[in-house]
């Protein structure tokens, strides 16, 4: 993140400033009753799943957070982050700790934490992508999305680059899951593939975050992204945009 980007950012006023400073928190909770809301069950479960919720997210916060700081170069944000991932680190650990007492009073919170797990891990985890501009972009949506409505992070996306030879239909090989697939001229390669390999990692569609690109064994590519350095164009594609030029391609996937 440059200077200027944080330089868009509202600042407190001086005297407003409050430095973050993870504070050490440590709870008992051997005496904590099941309903400790006296008389009120469901208020005491419904906040009880903040502890079930909150340790995941916030252990995803101090992940993110980490890789991004190597980007910032305004000292003062640097350290709050700093301070941010202290502070969600030591949330994370004092939700965390709640969950062994739930078990003792014959509450299971597997199931909904398994849920959460997985949101974090596999939704909202990392793409496998190189280092360069496609992985940065994928690292500030990540941000963003924990940004507040007010602090909106602005990121201008452009359509990608259209074809002079306007859409052909070609048929895809997935050479390791030993399918094909045809695609249509209205469809993308993104929308054909999905059809019969759900998890197909996606974000953009617009050929412009990288996290669809794939790498092509055969055939010709018709790259319609702006995204993509030359070497790369190479040997791979972005099925959310790019097309085959011919009749056939293959993509290792
Ligand atoms: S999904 Fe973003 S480039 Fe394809």
């Amino acid at each position: 993140m440059s200077n200027k980007h944080a330089a868009r950012l509202p600042r407190p006023v001086e005297s407003e400033r409050i430095p973050l400073k993870a504070r050490k928190v440590s709870f008992s909770w051997e005496d904590t009753p099941l309903h400790w809301v006296p008389g009120e069950p469901f208020a005491t479960h419904t906040m009880n799943v903040l502890h079930l919720l909150l340790p995941a997210g916030e252990r995803w916060f101090v992940h993110v957070y980490k890789q991004v700081l190597p980007h910032i170069r305004d000292e003062r944000l640097r350290a709050d982050v700093i301070g941010f991932i202290g502070q969600e680190a030591m949330h994370s650990q004092a939700h965390d700790e709640v969950l062994p007492h739930l078990r003792e009073l014959g509450l299971d919170p597997t199931p909904y934490t398994a849920q959460v797990d997985w949101f974090s891990e596999k939704l909202l985890g990392d793409r496998t992508l190189p280092p360069g501009r496609a992985r940065k972009w994928w690292l500030m949506e990540a941000v963003g999305r924990r940004l507040p409505d007010h602090a909106a992070l602005h990121l201008e996306r452009f359509t990608p680059s259209t074809s002079a030879e306007g859409n052909g239909a070609f048929e895809v090989e997935l050479s390791r899951s030993a399918r094909t697939v045809s695609v249509a001229a209205d469809t993308t390669v993104l929308a054909a593939v999905r059809a019969e390999l759900p998890d197909t990692a996606y974000s953009c569609e617009q050929g412009f975050c990288g996290t669809c690109q794939q790498r092509v064994l055969e055939g010709e590519i018709e790259h319609r992204d702006e995204l993509l350095t030359d070497t790369e164009r190479g040997d791979s594609m972005l099925i959310c945009v790019s097309r085959a030029r011919g009749d056939r391609i293959v993509l290792d996937m």
